[in-house]
């Protein structure tokens, strides 16, 4: 990796424990739009009590690791109480901390820590779903068909007049065609076998995650609720899953495609980007702004990018992921398009793309690109030009590591969506190497004598392990490290803005250019042979540049335009 003199001329920036948490790094920026946010899969990160599952106060102990990357804050999936069938998105109790990870004291703890150390906490809200052992859907199918406590979901009967004989309300054939994303049908029957109970409930994911009415006043009311509780802890923003799903068409129409695993959302109109949703988030918008500072609202909106982009509309989220970029494979052509039309709508709505290359449901970067040492030095450039790009960007944890994708032993699988459906998310949930030695499961155990890890490590993980990273200076861990510090500095001396935009292109050779503004652009070489870099000096680059002014296939390059 190189990062050259120009950097070391620039002021330097304070280390991570020195930025207050109210001033941004541009005077002209707010502070989540220069951001980068490091996701924490707690389950997997730090185990504090040796019990196999990562916890809130193994990642308490590790809180300065993740400050010592340079990241402005963690986004943290569910701790919440949980059946855990979801790995925690099968939420029971909204307001409260799962045994399993803690205590709600050890939260507070966690987030003063925190802050102590420069970092932004962002927590997962789920409301789309819950638990079906949440008290309001176990008094939903207590008080029975048609009662108010129903109306909290979707309780609904089947057809009527359907060929299996129940005439009106059948049992046997569930209210319409729509297909869960986990695979299988989005219903289930809420009590099997009764004669006078003949209503289905709707799931959009398991039969254990029970869809909320967000048709009903009652369910918004309720959800205000849980926000300014984590908002009066001092919670500083929120990531809201399944944002685009919250309200299913009028009537609950069939689907005019039958849908299926994984595209079970996307492909069917009538549980996806419905418009009375925007209301929503313009309410959430305006109770993050009743906060000092104002809570963040970062949104799972997996949608094209122009029906993204109205989630972040002033009023609404000021974050949405941009998922079009999300899954790109290697292919400068579709990067591109993709930049570009995230720029279009940049232009349209005003708020700068989202980036993320990983997170806890997709394949590793390292193993998308290609695997083995070509996926490797691919995920390397990727890093180098996310980080680049204009807007912010969020890390999952282990992708600074380079991690690649486990295939993780059959019997040892657990994500729901493998049994129902056939694709597994597991591989990308493995515990962190912390050690080299496979002692306390690569130090993810954070001491005595541990349980063998939720997920099995695989042979060989200690070569990825953090300590063995730290002390190798061409590591994916450092060269993260140097493209954040960099960042910073840039974004410090207005090099990076807010305003800035993305003019991409893809040049002779698969060189794929991003133009951020007059004075900068990241290069990607995604073809076979070096080619030749835009002029100027070029201040990052994923490893060190062979010759002058030329990029090896799978580089990447931050350039300050000569
Ligand atoms: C989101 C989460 C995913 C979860 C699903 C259902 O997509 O990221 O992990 O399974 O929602 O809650």
């Amino acid at each position: 990796m190189s990062a050259v003199s120009f950097s070391e001329s620039l002021d330097r920036t304070p280390a991570a424990a020195e930025v207050p948490l109210s001033s941004p790094l541009s005077p002209a920026a707010e502070w989540w739009q220069s951001a980068v946010i490091y996701q924490v899969y707690p389950r997997s990160f730090a185990d504090g009590d040796g019990d196999g599952v990562g916890d809130l106060a193994g990642l308490t102990a590790r809180l300065p690791y993740i400050a010592a990357l340079g990241v402005d804050g963690i986004w943290m999936t569910p701790f919440q109480p949980s059946p855990q069938v979801d790995q925690g998105y099968d939420v029971s109790d909204y307001c409260g901390v799962d045994p399993l990870f803690g205590t709600l004291e050890q939260f507070e703890v966690l987030l003063a820590q925190a802050h102590a150390l420069g970092l932004r906490v962002l927590l997962d809200v789920v409301p789309n779903h819950c638990s079906s052992a949440h008290p309001l859907f176990q008094a939903a199918l207590a008080a029975g068909p048609g009662s108010p406590e129903r109306d909290m979901f979707h309780f609904v009967q089947g057809p009527s007049g359907m060929p299996d004989g129940g005439g009106p309300g059948s049992a046997d054939v569930p209210p319409n065609n729509w297909q869960s994303v986990f695979g299988g049908r989005a219903w289930s029957r809420a009590n099997p076998g009764s004669e006078t109970d003949k209503d289905w409930y709707l799931h959009l994911f398991s039969p254990e995650q029970p869809d909320w009415n967000w048709r009903n006043p009652a369910v918004g009311e309720y959800f205000d609720g849980v926000l300014r509780f984590w908002f009066v802890k001092g919670v500083d923003g929120l990531r809201i899953d399944v944002a685009h799903a919250l309200f299913k068409a009028d009537g609950l129409p069939d689907s005019p495609s039958e849908g299926g695993v994984v595209d079970g959302l996307r492909s069917n109109p009538q549980v996806s980007d419905q418009e009375d949703v925007h209301e929503v988030y313009r309410r959430w918008r305006r109770i993050a702004g009743e906060y000092q500072p104002q809570r963040l609202l970062v949104g799972e909106v997996n949608l094209e990018p122009a029906r993204a982009a109205r989630y972040t509309r002033a009023d609404e989220m000021h974050q949405a992921f941009a998922f079009a970029f999300v899954k790109l494979g290697w292919d400068p052509e579709a990067w591109a398009a993709v930049g570009n039309d995230l720029d279009a709508a940049r232009q349209e709505h005003g708020a700068a793309p989202t980036w993320a290359l990983e997170n806890h449901d997709i394949v590793r970067s390292a193993t998308r690109f290609g695997g083995g040492p070509l996926g490797s030095a691919r995920a390397r450039a990727a890093l180098v030009a996310l980080l680049g790009l204009p807007g912010a960007a969020y890390l999952y944890q282990g992708q600074e590591l380079g991690l690649p994708e486990v295939d993780v032993p059959l019997e040892a699988r657990v994500d729901p969506m493998w049994a129902r459906g056939g694709v597994c998310r597991d591989g990308a949930r493995v515990p962190m190497p912390w050690t080299e030695d496979p002692a306390l499961n690569h130090g993810f155990a954070l001491g005595g004598s541990p349980a063998e890890s939720w997920l099995p490590q695989p042979e060989g993980w200690g070569t990825h392990a953090v300590e063995r990273q730290e002390l190798d200076p061409e590591s994916p861990l450092n060269l993260a490290k140097t493209a954040l510090e960099l960042r910073r500095t840039l974004w410090k001396n207005e090099v990076f803005t807010a305003t800035d935009g993305g003019t991409w292109r893809v040049e002779a050779g698969n060189l794929l250019v991003c133009e951020r503004n007059a004075e900068f652009l990241v290069a990607v070489a995604m073809g076979t042979e070096p080619v030749q870099l835009p002029a100027g000096t070029v201040l990052l680059s994923a490893v060190p540049l062979e010759e002058d002014g030329w990029l090896q296939p799978n580089n990447a390059a931050w350039v300050l335009r000569g």
